[in-house]
């Protein structure tokens, strides 16, 4: 291959075949699922993936059961030579770009549905997003069978969403969260920070900074529900729009928890203008900091 292209295959045979030579090889294989319109969040991934597997594989999957909204899927930016562009460079050994027909031919009627992780949060408003999200995966998981798969952390619902799935259905691939890329602001690299005006880009960062100041609070002993309301006063002062939830969760239940005893996250997700941005932080209790 040359350095300005990636291997791509659309069917899942031609992919089975790579695969196989590749076990045959005795190689390590890292799978790297994305929807394209990639950023550096995504190629964090890739990297992510060549220092722990010999191999990586990139899905590019536009994915119509996880968008509740047609509109939403219908103006989602798609551009494969851009993404491949942005491959290309990393060496990346190969792009699965299956059509809607392969990932999903007629007579299809299977759903994986995961609950408990999957309510609330971004579940709560999107309905089916995230049994979309679960089913595909796991289709990419056994077309694939890859020895581990890299999702970013910006995402945290979804990767518990999957690392659920993977165990309670006892697929062999090991779920390897990746931490969230920032841009200096603070800002998480997003596919839909591309829908914010120049004055929108200024005020982004503000949900970021109130899920750190709001997870100060908390660790240092404030009322979780006062610290709480406190970041949604800060989010909407700073001209976000409104606030789908901010919210304090048990890291790997996702369930509230009004008071920090284990490792928790604060989340949230706020409209700014035609995005919704969402983001997350970590929030471990001070006398546990040393042991994680
Ligand atoms: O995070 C995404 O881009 C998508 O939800 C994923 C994991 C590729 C499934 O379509």
């Amino acid at each position: 291959m040359s350095a300005n292209t990636v291997e791509t295959v659309r069917t899942v045979n031609a992919l089975r075949d790579v695969v196989r030579a590749w076990r045959r090889a005795g190689e390590t294989i890292g799978l790297v699922p994305t929807m394209g319109a990639l950023h550096d969040g995504h190629l964090g991934l890739v990297r992510a993936a060549q220092a722990r597997c010999d191999r990586v594989i990139v899905t590019l999957f536009v994915n119509p059961k996880q968008f509740d909204r047609p509109e939403e899927l219908s103006v989602y930016p798609r551009g494969e030579a851009e993404d491949t562009a942005k491959l290309a460079p990393l060496g990346v050994d190969l792009l699965f770009a299956p059509g809607v027909d392969v990932m999903y031919p007629a007579n299809f009627a299977t759903t994986v549905s995961v609950v408990g992780v999957s309510e609330g949060l971004c579940g709560g408003d999107r309905p089916g997003h995230f049994d979309g999200v679960a089913t595909v995966v796991t289709k990419l998981f056994l077309q694939s069978l890859p020895d581990a798969a890299f999702f970013g952390e910006k995402d945290f619902q979804q990767l518990q969403v999957i690392r659920r799935f993977a165990t309670d259905l006892e697929i062999p691939v090991e779920v390897v969260g990746v931490e969230t890329v920032r841009a200096p602001s603070g800002l998480a690299l997003s596919s839909r920070n591309a829908y914010l005006n120049a004055e929108q880009w200024e005020i982004a960062p503000a949900l970021y900074r109130s899920l750190i100041e709001t997870a100060k609070r908390i660790v240092a002993g404030e009322n979780v529900s006062s610290a709480l309301s406190e970041g949604v006063r800060r989010v909407i002062g700073a001209g976000f729009d409104s606030v789908d939830y901010f919210e304090f969760r048990d890291v790997a239940t996702l369930k509230p928890t009004a008071a920090l005893e284990t490792p928790s996250r604060l989340l949230a997700a706020a409209w700014l203008g035609p995005a919704r941005l969402i983001d997350n932080v970590a929030v471990v209790p001070l006398d546990l900091k040393g042991c994680l």
